[in-house]
This record gives C-alpha cells, sequence and structure tokens, in this order.
C-alpha cells in the first residue's frame, strides 16, 4: 500500500485536472506583462485573479528600491532573526508600519499564513479560549491548531452567535480572544465590526483582526476595516499581509498591548525560520510609502470593483453580497466553475477557481480580484466575456446578454 493512498480520491481528481490543457490549480505564467496581463503558453490573458489590489507590484519606486537593496545586503538573510540578526530594514519596515497603524508595536513575519500561525499559537495559551469565524482562512484555522487553546467557531459574521458563545464561556477561566477577518478571501464579504466590537466589549474578551484583504482596500487612509468603521481602539491585534495590496510576500502584526515585544522570544513561526531577504523587505516598504501618499488608487480600485461587481449581477450572475475587490461568482457546481474557468481563460481573460474544503458553505466559486491598474476597458472586456462564456456554458440566458467584446488589443493597464 502506498503511502499516498490516502489521497486516492484527490489523486484521481489531480490526475484528470492535469490531463487538460489548463490545470486551474497549477496554472504557469510564462510573462508578465504588468499587473493585469500576462501570456499564458503564447495567449496574451488579462489578468482577473492576483490580488493585486493596488497595482504595486512593477511600480518602478518599489522596483528600485529592491534593487538597490540586493546590491547593497545581498540576496537573502539566511537565517532568522532570533538566531542570526536582523538587518536595518526589518526594523524601519517595522517602524514604518506601527506608523502608519498609530500602535506602538509591530512585528513583521516571513509570511501573512505565518503572522497569524505566530500570533495565535502563542497569545492564546493552553488555558485560553479561541473564538474564531466559521469562515476564517486557513491560516487562522492551523495557528489555533499550532496552539493549545481551546477553539470554538461562531456562525459566520454573525454577533449575536458570538454573544451567546462568549455567554457560555463567561464562567470558564482563561483569556476569550475573538478572530475575524476584515474582507473575507472567498466571497469578498466585511465583518460586522462595529455590533462585534459592542460584543466583545461587553464580554472582555480580545479582539484580533486579520485585514489581508482590507488592508490598502478599505479605510480613510487604507488601514482596513477597523479604521472604515471607526473602531481601531478596540482592536487589540491587528494581522495582515504584505502579498496583496502590497505585492510582495511576508506578514506582520501590531498591537499597542503591553509586553507584546516577547512575542520575539515566544512565537516558534517568528523564532524559527528565515527573515524576509532584503529585497523583498525594502520593495514593501515602498510599498506602504505608495499606498500611503496615493489615495487615488484606492478609489480607482473601489470604482473598478464596482462596475465589475454591477456589470456582472446585470447580466445574471450570483456574486457575494459586496461590490469589493474581492468579486465571487456562485457556480451551480465544480465542474461548471472548472469549465467555465477554462473557457474564460482560453478566451484571454485568466480568474480563479475555488471549490471545497476552502470555500464556504461548499460554494464552487469563480472568485475574481480587482486592481487598481485596471483601466475601464479592461474591466468592460471582462464583463463581456463573462457574457459570452456564460452563454457558451448555459449559465446565463441569452436574452440577458447585451454586453459585446471590444475589440482589439488589451491596453496596457495605467493608473
Ligand atoms: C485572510 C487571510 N489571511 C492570511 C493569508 C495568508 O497570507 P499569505 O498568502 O501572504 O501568506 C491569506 C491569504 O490568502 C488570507 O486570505
Amino acid at each position: 500500500m502506498s503511502l499516498f493512498e490516502k489521497f486516492a480520491h484527490l489523486t484521481a481528481v489531480y490526475r484528470d485536472l492535469e490531463s487538460r490543457t489548463f490545470n486551474p490549480f497549477n496554472i504557469a505564467f510564462d510573462v508578465i506583462l504588468s499587473p493585469t496581463e500576462a501570456m499564458i503558453q503564447d495567449r496574451h490573458v488579462l489578468l482577473l485573479g492576483t490580488n493585486n489590489y493596488l497595482g504595486l507590484t512593477h511600480d518602478p519606486a518599489v522596483v528600485e528600491q529592491a534593487i538597490e537593496a540586493i546590491r547593497h545586503f545581498g540576496s537573502g538573510t539566511t537565517g532568522s532573526r532570533i538566531a542570526n540578526g536582523s538587518y536595518d530594514g526589518h526594523m524601519r519596515l517595522e517602524r514604518a508600519l506601527a506608523d502608519f497603524y498609530g500602535r506602538r508595536f509591530a512585528m513583521v513575519f516571513s509570511t501573512g499564513y505565518q503572522a497569524n500561525l505566530g500570533i495565535l499559537s502563542t497569545i492564546a495559551g493552553k488555558n485560553d479560549h479561541l473564538i474564531l469565524d466559521a469562515d476564517s482562512h486557513a491560516s487562522i484555522y492551523d495557528g489555533s491548531r499550532l496552539g493549545h487553546a481551546q477553539v470554538t467557531r461562531f456562525r459566520h459574521n454573525d454577533p449575536d452567535d458570538l454573544a451567546r458563545r462568549l455567554r457560555r464561556l463567561a464562567g470558564v477561566p482563561g483569556d476569550k480572544i475573538v478572530v475575524v477577518e476584515g474582507i473575507y478571501s472567498m466571497l469578498g464579504d466585511t465583518a460586522p465590526l462595529r455590533e462585534l466590537v459592542e460584543v466583545k466589549r461587553e464580554s472582555g474578551a480580545y479582539l484580533v483582526i486579520d485585514e489581508a484583504h482590507s488592508l490598502g482596500v478599505l479605510g480613510e487612509t487604507g488601514r482596513g476595516l477597523a479604521e472604515a468603521e471607526q473602531v481601531e481602539a478596540d482592536v487589540d491585534f491587528i494581522v495582515g499581509t504584505f502579498s496583496k495590496s502590497l505585492g510582495g510576500v511576508g506578514g506582520f502584526c501590531v498591537s499597542d498591548l503591553d509586553g507584546f515585544e516577547v512575542l520575539r522570544v515566544a512565537s516558534r513561526p517568528y523564532m524559527f525560520t528565515a527573515s524576509l531577504p532584503p529585497a523583498v523587505i525594502a520593495a514593501t516598504t515602498a510599498a506602504l510609502h505608495q499606498l500611503r501618499s496615493r489615495p487615488a488608487l484606492r478609489r480607482q480600485l473601489a470604482d473598478n470593483a464596482k462596475r465589475l461587481y454591477s456589470g456582472l449581477i446585470d447580466l445574471g450572475f450570483e456574486l457575494g453580497p459586496e461590490p469589493n475587490p474581492i468579486v465571487s461568482a456562485i457556480m451551480p457546481d465544480a465542474q461548471t466553475a472548472i469549465t467555465f474557468w477554462t473557457n474564460l481563460l482560453q478566451a484571454g481573460l485568466y480568474t480563479n477557481v475555488s471549490l471545497p474544503p476552502a470555500t464556504p458553505r461548499g460554494l464552487a466559486l469563480l472568485r475574481m480580484s480587482v486592481s487598481a491598474a485596471h483601466t475601464r476597458h479592461q474591466i468592460d472586456r471582462a464583463i463581456a466575456l463573462f457574457a459570452e462564456v456564460g452563454r457558451g456554458v448555459e449559465l446565463i440566458p441569452a436574452a440577458r446578454i447585451s454586453h459585446q467584446v471590444p475589440r482589439g488589443e488589451i491596453t496596457i493597464a495605467g493608473e
């Protein structure tokens, strides 16, 4: 019996996907032309599945800072900050994050995933309680499992259910720590943060918010949902990632709680892994500066998201509940999602397929992420391609198709 026998079903599914021209879970880009365009097997494709919300991956200042850093500091740090030391860039980025959020403490992790592992597995001890929104990202679940706390889930975005769970824990010893996200990564819906904060206040629990998809997207200055809802003072820990609106890789946590710095010698996902390389740190610091100094990017992103969302609603697609930069079309089943995805790609549009267990309620999704770098023409082209492909797989009645695919080449994205 093979070691991989336990994956027999998954292996069969994966083999089937691998036998196709395009495998949605193993796609290779031959050239990235810009934040919104790439080449895949000699096909010029419009990118609508990247999380590159502000289009900063190709920003000249970001790219230059990365090149400078690699020249001066080399390609990598070759070790963890605890064992092998920090570079000036790590500390500068932490100061920049603390300043941006107006918090006393900031800690950088090597990925957003590790930020959740590192924070949740450490702040919640054996006798403490983590209370997670049921639709939490895998990194939140894995971080909870890595520690030794008791884990409870509450119904997605349901403050009453959270209140009920906290009431049940009222007499139980240990700290209670509630974990939510700003924008949820699968359907693009936001947390009802004001109501959740009220429940948190009444119960005396701590609150962690993962702003992975809302940093640079929501809030007057782009700090995320807590800023947008004006409840930052009630949030004890903000976790986030550099891999989306900041266009790099890495994660962070900011807080004002006394004693926070002890995490540097207590959090295993911080201590026992190599620190981020100089080029990534420099690019992220430059991207954060761009995020702060160019609010027009955020406005453009919101306009683009609304345009795509309303265009797809007009066509009759069932989407997530809010027009945020994550726009997910709900498909009847996994096979249709994969066929739809393939047909879109053949037609020149790259999106993402999201399937259970990554999705809530077993949904099959065609997931898109909008960028500030998309032009109006590109958004309209994406809508038109959805119309064309939707009619092809009989997902929308022909009568609803009013969009024509704009003619001509995909234009290079500007701001
Ligand atoms: C809500 C949430 N948290 C954390 C992460 C992990 O971030 P990263 O991919 O940068 O490790 C993701 C990634 O998709 C996410 O959606």
